[in-house]
């Protein structure tokens, strides 16, 4: 056909001029290393910004899931909302869309889930939308995979498809201590384009527990993503301001400390932070193990 009625490429620029903008997804990556508490915190700063998250959670993360928060994740269609919820801790619906300037009533619109066996979901293609991918936490296996371009699975393959579109690649690695193997992927990552962001409080910002910790992380992980957040104090070039904010180590007894959930323990009635790092199956114990 000629003309500009029949000219294929006028009518993609016209249909792209009218169309509502795309889903542009951060694809979130959860590997079986320890930490799931850190991906829990991503993904709400994620969602608290109105941002849309394709998830995907290795089948070794479902194991550590399990361990760290007691909840069985499934990846089915109709299964995982109330997992996420239970994970994160928080309801999904009624989040602003990014895209749009609305409310979406259910959680199928921010959130979507592939299974991580899933080659065929969108993430697995260059063509597919995203803003880029965060693996958070990522384990020395996984780490390996994205620095070999194995591809194993759809986590590995989305990291690789990351990579090769030019997107940012966020990889948040957990292990302690790191071998010459995994120091050299994490060079070649860095090399290639990833930010290596590790998995590492800093105690500056006055954290008075756990959580404060991991959102500290989780805060600077979505800094290196240039997703704004309010996750932890920044530092504002004063030592020692977070401290006055709390009260100072060794005058807390034993009894406000457990208050405080400064050691780990069930949560009080109300403690909603206390139940958002736990979660509903958790019965007391490390938030972190492994
Ligand atoms: C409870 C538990 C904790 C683990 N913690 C870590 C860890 O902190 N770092 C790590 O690299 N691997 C850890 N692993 C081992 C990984 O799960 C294992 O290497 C797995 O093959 C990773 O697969 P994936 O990278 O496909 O998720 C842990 C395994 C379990 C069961």
């Amino acid at each position: 056909m000629t003309g500009p009625a029949g000219d294929p490429a006028a009518n993609g620029v016209a249909a792209a001029a009218g169309a509502p903008a795309a889903r542009r997804p951060w694809v979130v990556g959860v590997s079986g290393a320890s930490g799931t508490p850190y991906a829990a915190s991503v993904l709400r700063g994620l969602l608290a910004a109105g941002l849309p998250v394709d998830l995907v959670v290795s089948r070794a993360a479902r194991l550590t899931l399990l361990d760290e928060t007691g909840i069985a994740w499934r990846d089915g269609p109709g299964a995982w909302p109330e997992a996420l919820a239970g994970w994160l801790g928080t309801s999904l619906a009624g989040r602003p869309r990014a895209d749009r300037d609305e409310v979406v009533a259910g959680v199928d619109a921010l959130v979507r889930v592939h299974g991580a066996d899933n080659l065929a979901a969108g993430p697995s293609s260059g063509s597919y939308p995203t803003r880029g991918m965060i693996v958070v936490p990522a384990s020395t296996a996984t780490v390996a995979g994205i620095a070999l371009g194995l591809s194993k699975d759809l986590l590995q393959r989305a990291a690789d498809v990351t990579l090769k579109e030019g997107r940012l690649l966020v990889v948040v690695p957990r292990e302690m201590p790191f071998t010459g193997a995994t120091l050299r992927h994490l060079v070649t990552l860095h090399d290639t384009g990833a930010v290596v962001a590790a998995a590492s409080p800093g105690f500056y910002a006055g954290a008075a527990d756990a959580q404060a910790l991991v959102d500290f992380v989780a805060g600077r992980v979505l800094d290196a993503a240039g997703v704004p957040n309010v996750l932890f104090r920044r530092w504002a070039g004063e030592l020692g301001a977070a401290r006055t904010d709390r009260p100072r180590p060794g005058t807390v007894d034993t009894g406000t400390a457990l208050d405080n959930g400064l050691t780990a323990g069930p949560g009080r009635e109300g403690d909603r932070d206390g139940a958002r790092a736990r979660g509903p199956g958790r019965q007391g114990g490390d938030a972190d193990g492994g």
